[in-house]
């Protein structure tokens, strides 16, 4: 039996990354869930931030933030950063997390991240309830075990994901892209 529910989000599961947004001298870091890719060449993802987060006027002031990719042992530290507010504490104290100078923009990304995507915002749209931000991708920071030929390239089950107020493990390749194209070849 099939129910039709009443519109609501529920697209998951979707990746769970740090944010980190400011510059030098005022900086945050902001968990976030609703992430996306949206362009290949040049490459832009995109970010949705509820109006009420702190984060949401330093990226709009310093139009740069980063996305710092979180694997197991940062989960303790992307769920403080998911529930406390820069307005009140030093969220990289109370996470236990180390900034680190951007590359190619202003504001830190977070140390102990396997991989720090550096954005420029291109465009902004503010729906109801979410400023979404397009960010272009203008630099990668990413620890060299995790890299290959110049991509990133992470092992199996090694980042988290975020579905129905639940945090979990990505688990082993069951597929590879395009692999029923090249079935009976
Ligand atoms: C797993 C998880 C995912 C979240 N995803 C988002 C999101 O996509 N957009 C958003 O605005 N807030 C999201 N939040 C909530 C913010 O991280 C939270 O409100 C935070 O305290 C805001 O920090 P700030 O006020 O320092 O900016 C998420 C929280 C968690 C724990």
């Amino acid at each position: 039996m099939k129910l039709v529910l009443e519109p609501h989000t529920c697209l998951a599961p979707l990746p769970a990354v740090i944010v980190t947004c400011g510059d030098e001298k005022e900086n945050n870091a902001i968990t976030l869930a609703w992430v996306g890719t949206v362009n290949s060449a040049p490459p832009i993802l995109s970010i949705a931030v509820r109006y009420s987060r702190h984060s949401l006027g330093l990226i709009a002031r310093t139009k740069e933030f980063t996305v710092n990719l979180i694997d197991r042992s940062l989960l303790h530290a992307m769920d403080v950063c998911g529930v406390t507010s820069g307005r009140d504490v030093d969220k990289f104290a109370a996470a236990g997390i180390t900034r680190a100078k951007g590359e190619r923009v202003g504001c830190p990304y977070v140390a102990e991240s396997p991989v720090a995507i550096e954005c420029k915002v291109v465009e902004r749209v503010d729906f109801p309830t979410h400023a979404v931000f397009f960010g272009e991708i203008v630099g990668v920071v990413a620890d060299a075990e995790y890299t290959h030929g110049g991509k990133v390239v992470l092992p199996d089950g090694f980042l988290v994901t975020y579905a129905n107020g639940k945090y979990l493990a990505t688990g082993d390749t069951i597929g590879t892209y395009g692999y029923t194209a090249k079935e009976g070849k």
